[in-house]
């Protein structure tokens, strides 16, 4: 694709709400990638890394905003500073460790050194070749525009401008993290999974929301676990919560029935009913659970199994995902955290087969012409705005939050700034979905 004349417009062109129609293209076009690493990577708030797994100064995780290595590290004060691995004088990474702990970074090629907050402590022949000329005050490390976390998920974005924290994740993407960290003192386990699917990152994101590939994709999985005796999904009661920028959760809802299930599948709920958790999701969020997701790509996988993924994008026909597994007394770590997702996972596979055969074809010259379809659903919903919690629908399975995602995408592509994103884009619809 030439993006010619109104770039922005043609972004806006790409997803059509009203019919609930998405062009191919944006699974597979090189420029439009490139545009999505600078426009929503580079601006949004990317999760970066649990509490847990910084806790003392010096201690550092490395991971990515968009495909730029970054280091999430704890400086001397405790609090968590985000770097760009990339030397100030060639380029180089200053660090090659996927975590560990630092008294400073030094970069392997000539040696300029970086303290734990970036700052440029020592360069090699200061004196004799650079005769003391080198102003080392601005040498320092790229830095994220803002770093700050919500209940111990640290987040950063590289855009000063950006929204505070609080205000990008709104009720939706609070109450998301919530599900999870609301269960207690939750901490992430070492050792995170981290595999590569040949699909463009947006599938990946977008079918955390959909609940009616299970029944197909998933038979083998379901018929292995002897859960052939469930009841018909395509019946159950689902609630969707759509938030601003393009988070959502959206999932079928808790129920005595859904507990029962779960119950059996040795799945505890029971953190739901302590009276300081009750409280603090309030009468909507109680009703609600998997799956929430926080634009652009951070996956909480809910009550269900205490994990988070990142869809972490490597070109547009090519994902990263990486899995976070949190202590569960209820569940013992092997199971959990190795059955359900992952590259061993029951699900994940038939997902990862079916999300690389889908990108695989937005390329043909074809294919590429014909849009694909998010239109379940559409035009049935009706959003309940009232004082038991952030404005929902009460639905059957349906494709209202994946949709959305996609209308929020288009936002984010048209918006020249952040500026320009906070006044134009999408707020959830009066009344209807
Ligand atoms: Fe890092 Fe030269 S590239 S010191
Ligand atoms: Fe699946």
């Amino acid at each position: 694709m030439t993006l010619l004349g109104n770039r922005n417009q043609e972004m806006l062109d790409l997803v059509d709400p009203e019919k609930g129609l998405v062009d191919r293209r944006i699974f597979s076009d090189q420029e439009i990638y490139e545009l999505e690493l600078e426009r929503i990577f580079a601006r949004a708030w990317n999760f970066m890394a649990h509490d847990s797994q910084i806790p003392n100064p010096g201690d550092f995780v490395m991971t990515y905003i968009g495909e730029d290595r970054v280091i999430a590290v704890r400086d001397i004060e405790g609090n968590a500073q985000v770097l760009v691995n990339s030397c100030r004088h060639r380029g180089n990474a200053i660090c090659r460790a996927e975590e560990g702990h630092a008294t400073s970074f030094m970069c392997t090629y000539h040696g300029w050194t970086y303290d734990l907050k970036g700052a440029l402590v020592g360069v090699p022949g200061f004196k004799e070749v650079y005769h003391e000329e080198l102003d080392k005050e601005n040498w320092g490390l790229i830095k994220a525009g803002k770093v700050d976390s919500y209940k111990g998920f640290i987040f950063a974005t590289m855009d000063p401008e950006a929204p505070d924290l609080d205000e990008y994740l709104g009720e939706v993407g609070r109450l998301s993290i919530d599900q999870l960290a609301l269960r207690g003192d939750i901490e992430v386990l070492s050792g995170i999974q981290k595999y590569v699917i040949p699909c463009n990152w947006k599938l990946a994101a977008d079918n955390v929301w959909d609940f009616y590939h299970p029944e197909i994709s998933h038979n083998s999985a379901i018929i292995a676990r002897r859960q052939q005796n469930q009841p018909n999904r395509y019946t159950l009661p689902h609630m969707v919560l759509l938030g601003e920028y393009g988070h959502a959760l959206s999932g079928p809802e808790v129920t005595e029935e859904s507990r029962k299930r779960a119950a059996d599948l040795g799945r505890d709920q029971s953190w739901r009913d302590r009276p300081e958790v009750e409280e603090a999701l309030g009468p909507v969020g109680r009703r609600t659970q998997s799956h929430p997701h926080v634009f652009p790509n951070f996956w909480i996988t809910g009550p269900g199994e205490g994990q988070v993924s990142m869809r972490m994008p490597k070109g547009p026909m090519k994902t990263e995902i990486w899995w976070y597994s949190f202590n569960d007394p209820a569940k013992p770590l092997n199971k959990r955290a190795i059955e359900t997702f992952g590259p061993a996972g029951l699900l994940e596979q038939d997902d990862g087969e079916n999300w690389g055969e889908s990108t695989r074809s937005m390329r043909g010259v074809i294919s590429k012409q014909y849009p694909i379809n998010y239109s379940m659903g559409l035009g049935h919903g009706e959003i309940i705005d009232d004082e038991t919690g952030p404005p929902h629908v009460e639905t059957s399975i349906n494709e209202h939050a994946q949709l959305w995602h996609y209308r929020s995408w288009a936002d984010w592509m048209a918006a020249e700034s952040w500026s320009d994103l906070k006044a134009n884009h999408s707020l959830v619809p009066e009344d209807r979905v």
